[in-house]
């Protein structure tokens, strides 16, 4: 489907569910950039839970955010459980406004919700020169390294920083060993996941997506990962006033509530301590890419590389909703 017809479909879907215009297309933006980047698992597949939570009143489509000022760096966001895009768009706008003031920008939000992905934020801060770090939590995916039961998020870690050349550096991982979007994917499509990556109810390894589900996601690098994972439910939850220590709903399967998840945005000037941090971050990647490569290796990647040249080339193409998200968006737009 042509770009310009998604978004104006998005966009419709998302104001008969009750968003105003401006919100309306601040979703349906966050939507397409998913899909241009390949991150599929966080676009259109997910429109059908936005929407339901909308109508079972768990996601606020009408608002009233507050953001508070601490001082002239620092901002809190209270999002009225609004949809997470839409409080992420406002917080990031936010924290860049803050260090384009003072150097360094804080923004903390609660009562959010999901918002996506975290390098789309990202760079917005660093298309206008700056540093910026993005946490959020998530509902329970993995156990904590010792623990029986899972109950930290995926929990994005996300830092940006410009390169002086067009392409960001974006590193932009969740620490779990996959991120959850590609196992509820597979268990839609009855696909299997790689091994290494969950476990099932009974503490068993497994390929099966919805066992998987049912089970425990493995961290990254065992209790480095899980104590990743708990960095990021303090920053992101503890610290902002979100839901932390396990209490965030997942988005598809628990409608008791809003999710009241946290976010917090930290940008950053980058001439802070160096007037030539352009030519230090250039040299820094030319000699990280100059290294010898291992074989079959023919280029040193920096994070964020290989999604700008996706996203560059989908631009160019007409995207691709398959079938079934085709029925959800005709079903939606009813
Ligand atoms: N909102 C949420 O609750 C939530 C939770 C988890 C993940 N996410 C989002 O899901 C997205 C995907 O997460 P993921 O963990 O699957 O990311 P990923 O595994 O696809 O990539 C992780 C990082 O590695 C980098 N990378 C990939 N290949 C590379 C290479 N060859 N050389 C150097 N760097 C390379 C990528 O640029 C990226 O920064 C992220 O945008 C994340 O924010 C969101």
């Amino acid at each position: 489907m042509k770009k310009e017809l998604l978004k104006s479909k998005l966009k419709s879907i998302f104001i008969r569910y009750g968003l105003s215009n401006k919100h309306s297309l601040t979703c349906a933006d966050a939507l397409i950039n998913a899909e241009l980047v390949g991150a599929t698992s966080h676009g259109l597949s997910r429109l059908t839970m936005y929407c339901d939570r909308i109508k079972k009143k768990v996601i606020n489509p009408k608002p009233k955010i507050k953001i508070k000022k601490i001082s002239q760096s620092i901002s809190h966001v209270d999002a009225n459980n609004s949809i997470g895009f839409v409080a992420a768009d406002i917080g990031i706008k936010q924290a860049i406004k803050n260090a384009k003031k003072t150097g360094i920008g804080l923004v903390g939000i609660k009562n959010s919700g999901h918002y996506g992905l975290s390098g789309y934020y990202a760079e917005q801060a660093v298309k206008k020169n700056l540093i910026v770090f993005c946490f959020t939590n998530a509902p329970p995916a993995i156990a904590p390294h010792g623990a029986k039961k899972s109950l930290f998020g995926t929990n994005p870690i996300c830092f940006g920083t410009p390169t002086s050349s067009k392409v960001p550096f974006i590193l932009d991982t969740s620490v779990s060993v996959i991120n959850r979007g590609k196992i509820r994917v597979a268990a839609r499509t009855g696909k299997k996941i790689p091994k290494g990556v969950a476990l099932d109810k009974f503490g068993k390894p497994t390929t099966d997506a919805k066992k998987a589900l049912e089970g425990v996601q493995l961290p990254i690098a065992e209790f480095r990962g899980s104590g990743l994972a708990w960095m990021v439910d303090i920053l992101s939850g503890v610290f902002t006033g979100g839901n932390h220590a396990g209490r965030v709903k997942d988005p598809f399967d628990d409608f008791s509530g809003p999710q009241n998840i946290g976010h917090l945005f930290i940008v950053i000037k980058p001439n802070l301590f160096v007037g030539n941090y352009n030519q230090r971050i250039k040299e820094n990647i030319k000699r990280i890419k100059r290294l010898p490569k291992i074989k079959g290796v023919k280029e040193i990647l920096y994070p964020g590389q290989s999604k700008s040249r996706r996203y560059k080339i989908n631009l160019k193409k007409i995207i691709n909703v398959p079938i079934d998200i085709l029925e959800d968006l005709k079903k939606l737009d009813a």
